[in-house]
């Protein structure tokens, strides 16, 4: 199986960035520890703070993989571009993800133009909740 973890701004901050809402675990580390985890599957991950590259990648790797995983970050709140370009890949199976309960934060972040174009979304586990993809992706 082949899925491609996308992440979106400011990710790459994590560990440090807000730790009381993202946590001190570095998402680079953890995206590390998961590939050596799930070593049977061929797992890729990538992170931009640009839009456009975001883009590139959903449009690079959605041709070839069997799933996506994609934490926009603050685009999912924002961006109808990268919400197209999830509904042009042909993969379908595409999971929104976000390391925070973004239910339980402020108004804005309620609202997702990712979320109508993935199979589900998964919030609030903290880092876990790209795990609990993979897994879901698994059974
Ligand atoms: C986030 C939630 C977004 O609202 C925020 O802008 C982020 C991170 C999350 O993983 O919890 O950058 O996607």
């Amino acid at each position: 199986m082949k899925i491609a973890i996308i992440n979106g701004p400011n990710l790459n901050l994590v560990g440090t960035r807000e730790p009381d809402i993202y946590g001190r675990d570095s998402l680079n580390d953890y995206m590390v520890w998961l590939k050596q985890k799930y070593a049977a599957i061929d797992l890729t991950y990538f992170q931009s703070n640009i839009e456009g590259e975001i883009i590139d990648e959903i449009q690079k790797r959605g041709e070839h993989v069997d799933a996506i995983i994609i934490n926009a970050g603050a685009y999912t709140h924002t961006s109808i571009a990268i919400a197209d370009a999830l509904k042009a890949v042909k993969t379908k199976s595409i999971i929104e993800v976000h390391i925070s309960n973004v239910y339980a934060r402020e108004h804005y972040r309620r609202s997702s133009y990712i979320a109508p174009v993935c199979m589900g979304s998964i919030c609030g586990f903290g880092l876990k909740s790209y795990e609990l993809a993979i897994l879901s992706l698994l059974n």
